[in-house]
C-alpha cells in the first residue's frame, strides 16, 4: 500500500517533466514567467530583484530536440552521421562562445572603472561585504556607459538594511562620484522586493540658451574672461585667461560644435579695443562666413598650408619682438594689441605643416646645389663662396617645421605677451597639441561629447563625469582641477558679425611695423579695379602702370565677371593680394 503511494507521484512527475521538456517547453519547476509556446514573456512571476523574461517556448523545445533527440536518432541510424553531427555542433558552439567573449570583453573595462569601485564604497556605507557577483547583479549601467551620452539612469539595488534619510544621502554621495555622476539626482524606488535608487547627473545644463539672453553678461565680461556657457541652475560660466591659462584647447568630434564654441569666444574677444584674430583653417569654411564679413583688418584668415606656415612664423617673430621689451617698457607692452590665434583642425594641420616643411627643405637644398653648380661653372670665387654658404644654410635647416616650433614656443609663453593660442581639433592627442609637455601648458580645456578615454587624456586628475545627453552644445569646461558642464549658445553668423561691429575699431596694427590695415585679407568676395587695388597693396606696393603690365602677364588672377570694353575690369581683391604676396616672396627668395 505504502510503496504504491510513494511511487505513483514520482512516475507522474517524470512523465510531466518529459512532456514539458520535449513538448510544451514549460518550466520544469518554479513559477517562471508568462511566455507561451509562440510568444515571448512580458511578466516575470519569480519576483527576483532583476526581472528575467524568457523567449517563446518553441525555441527551447527546438533546442532540446536539436541537442538530444536528433543525435540519439542519428546514433541509432549510423554512428558516423552522429559523429558528423557532433562535430558540426562543436563548431557552432565554439563560434557562439567566441561571440559571447567578444560581447563580454568590452564590459570588463566598464566593470573595473565603475561597477567594482562603486560597489566597494557602497559596501562600506551599508556595512556589507564586497562581492563581485553581487556588484554585477546590483549595479546596472546603461549600455555603452562612458562611451556615449545617455539619459538612462544608473540603477543600484540596495541590500536589505534599514535606510533612513541620512544613510540614503551617504549612499548617493558615495556612489555618484564613482559612477561619473557627482551631485547626482537620486530617485528612490521602494516598491517591489528590493529597494533601488536611480541616479541621474544633476548639473545638467539648460536644454537651450539664447544669445540674446546672455547679452548683458557678454557686454560686461572683461577681455580676459569671456563667457563660455551656462551651467545648470542658470549660472553663467566664464573662462579665465589670466588665472587659468592664456591658451585653450578645444577637443570634440566632427559636428560636435567646436567651430560654434570658438565663434562665440572669438566674437567676444574681438569686441574689445585693439584685439585681432588670426584664423588658421585649412578647411577654409569653418569661420569664413562670419569672419570674412568683418571689416578689412580685423582678422587674418589663412587656409593654405604654406601661408599658414608663414603666418605662424610671423607670429613667432612678433612674440620674440614683444619678448625683447624690458622692465622700463612694461607699459608699452601692456598697450600692445591682443592677438588670438585660432588653429582649426589641428590634428590634420600638424602633419600637413610637417610635410610641407619637409618638401620645402628638400626644395631649398636642391636649389642651393644647383646654384653651387652654376657658380662652379662660372669659376667666380665670390659666387662659389656665396653658393657654398647658401648650401650650408640649407643643410642646417631644422627637421621640425618652424611653424610647429613657433606654436610650441608661443604656447609656453604667458599672457604678458597678449598672444593667445587656441588649438581646436577632433582628438587632442599629444602629437596634435605639439607634444605632451606643450599640451600641459593648456590648463583650459574644452570637451564635447567626451567618453571616458578622452576624459582621461584631457582631464586627468579630475574625477570622471559622464557626458550628459542632449542637443549639441554641451561642453565640459575643465580648468586645472575644476570642471563645469555648460551649454554654449548657438550663434548665428550675422549675430557674431553684428556683435563685433558694435565694438571699437583697433587703433594699433596687428603686427609691429605694419600699417593698420596692411596685409590683412579684405572682406569675402570684394572686388576692385586695378586703379583701386594700387593703394591696397602692402609696402613696397606697385604703381598703376606696373600693375597694368603685370595684369597682362600669365600668373595674374583673371578678372571677375565679364569684361566690358571701355569699363575697367574688376579683380578679386583677395586673389590679387595673394598674387602680390607670392611675387614678393619670389623676389626675396631670388635676392
Ligand atoms: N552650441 C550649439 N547650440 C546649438 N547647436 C549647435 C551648437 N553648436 C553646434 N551646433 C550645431 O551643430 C552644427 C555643427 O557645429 P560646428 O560648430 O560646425 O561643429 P564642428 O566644428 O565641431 O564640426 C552647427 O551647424 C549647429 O547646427
Ligand atoms: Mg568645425
Amino acid at each position: 500500500m505504502e510503496t504504491v503511494q510513494l511511487v505513483k507521484p514520482r512516475r507522474h512527475l517524470v512523465v510531466r517533466g518529459l512532456w514539458r521538456y520535449f513538448v510544451t517547453g514549460r518550466p520544469l519547476w518554479g513559477k517562471g514567467d508568462n511566455a507561451t509556446f509562440l510568444l515571448d514573456a512580458t511578466t516575470d512571476y519569480r519576483g527576483g530583484p532583476v526581472e528575467r523574461l524568457s523567449r517563446a517556448r518553441w525555441r527551447r523545445v527546438a533546442r532540446r530536440h536539436a541537442g538530444v533527440t536528433a543525435p540519439l536518432c542519428l546514433l541509432a541510424w549510423d554512428w558516423r552521421a552522429a559523429a558528423l553531427y557532433a562535430l558540426l555542433a562543436l563548431v557552432g558552439v565554439g563560434g557562439w562562445l567566441g561571440y559571447l567573449v567578444a560581447l563580454w570583453w568590452p564590459q570588463r573595462a566598464v566593470r573595473r572603472t565603475y561597477v567594482y569601485p562603486a560597489a566597494r564604497v557602497l559596501a562600506k556605507v551599508t556595512g556589507q561585504k564586497f562581492r563581485r557577483r553581487a556588484a554585477l547583479r546590483d549595479i546596472l549601467l546603461p549600455a555603452g556607459y562612458g562611451e556615449e551620452p545617455t539619459e538612462i539612469p544608473v540603477v543600484v539595488f540596495l541590500p536589505d538594511i534599514p535606510l533612513d534619510a541620512g544613510t540614503k544621502r551617504r549612499v548617493v554621495e558615495a556612489l555618484g562620484p564613482r559612477l561619473g555622476l557627482p551631485d547626482a539626482t537620486a530617485r528612490w524606488i521602494e516598491v517591489g522586493e528590493r529597494i533601488r535608487v536611480e541616479l541621474l547627473p544633476q548639473l545638467l545644463p539648460p536644454v537651450s540658451v539664447r544669445l540674446a539672453d546672455l547679452m548683458d553678461e557678454l557686454l560686461a565680461a572683461p577681455l580676459a574672461q569671456p563667457v563660455v556657457g551656462v551651467q545648470g541652475k542658470g549660472h553663467v560660466i566664464h573662462m579665465d585667461f589670466n588665472n587659468d591659462s592664456p591658451h585653450t584647447l578645444g577637443s570634440a568630434g566632427s559636428g560636435a560644435g567646436k567651430s560654434t564654441l570658438y565663434k562665440f569666444v572669438a566674437m567676444q574677444r574681438l569686441r574689445h579695443p585693439n584685439t585681432y584674430a588670426i584664423m588658421l583653417d585649412f578647411k577654409k569654411w569653418s569661420h569664413l562666413r562670419w569672419m570674412g564679413r568683418l571689416e578689412p583688418g580685423r582678422v587674418l584668415i589663412e587656409d593654405e598650408v604654406p601661408r599658414i606656415h608663414e603666418v605662424l612664423c610671423r607670429v613667432l617673430d612678433e612674440l620674440l619682438w614683444r619678448k625683447s621689451f624690458n622692465l622700463d617698457q612694461e607699459r608699452e607692452l601692456e598697450a600692445l594689441p591682443t592677438v588670438d590665434v585660432y588653429v582649426e583642425e589641428i590634428n590634420t594641420l600638424m602633419s600637413l605643416l610637417q610635410e610641407y616643411w619637409k618638401a620645402e627643405v628638400a626644395r631649398r637644398k636642391s636649389e642651393a646645389r644647383a646654384m653651387l653648380r652654376r657658380a662652379k661653372d662660372s669659376e667666380d670665387e665670390g659666387l662659389i663662396e656665396e653658393a657654398e654658404e647658401a648650401l650650408a644654410a640649407a643643410n642646417g635647416l631644422s627637421a621640425t617645421s618652424p611653424a610647429i616650433q613657433a606654436l610650441r614656443y608661443g604656447v609656453n609663453l604667458g599672457r604678458e605677451f597678449r598672444i593667445h593660442f587656441h588649438l581646436i581639433g577632433q582628438s587632442m592627442s599629444a602629437k596634435a597639441a605639439g607634444g605632451r609637455d606643450t599640451r600641459e601648458s593648456f590648463r583650459t580645456r574644452l570637451l564635447a561629447r567626451w567618453d571616458a578615454k578622452t576624459w582621461k587624456m584631457l582631464a586627468d586628475g579630475v574625477p570622471f563625469i559622464a557626458c550628459p545627453a542632449g542637443p549639441t552644445g554641451i561642453w565640459a569646461h575643465v580648468h586645472g582641477a575644476e570642471v563645469e558642464i555648460v551649454r554654449v549658445p548657438f550663434v548665428a553668423d550675422a549675430d557674431a558679425v553684428a556683435y563685433v561691429q558694435g565694438g571699437p575699431r583697433p587703433s594699433l596694427p596687428m603686427f609691429h611695423g605694419d600699417a593698420i590695415v596692411a596685409e590683412v585679407r579684405p572682406a569675402l568676395d570684394a572686388s576692385a579695379s586695378l586703379r583701386d587695388l594700387v593703394p591696397m597693396l602692402p609696402a613696397p606696393g606697385l604703381g598703376i602702370d606696373a600693375l597694368r603690365k603685370a595684369a597682362q602677364r600669365p600668373g595674374f588672377p583673371a578678372p571677375v565677371g565679364t569684361v566690358v570694353r571701355g569699363v575697367a575690369a574688376e579683380y578679386s581683391v583677395a586673389e590679387v593680394l595673394a598674387w602680390f604676396a607670392d611675387r614678393e616672396r619670389m623676389a626675396i627668395d631670388a635676392a
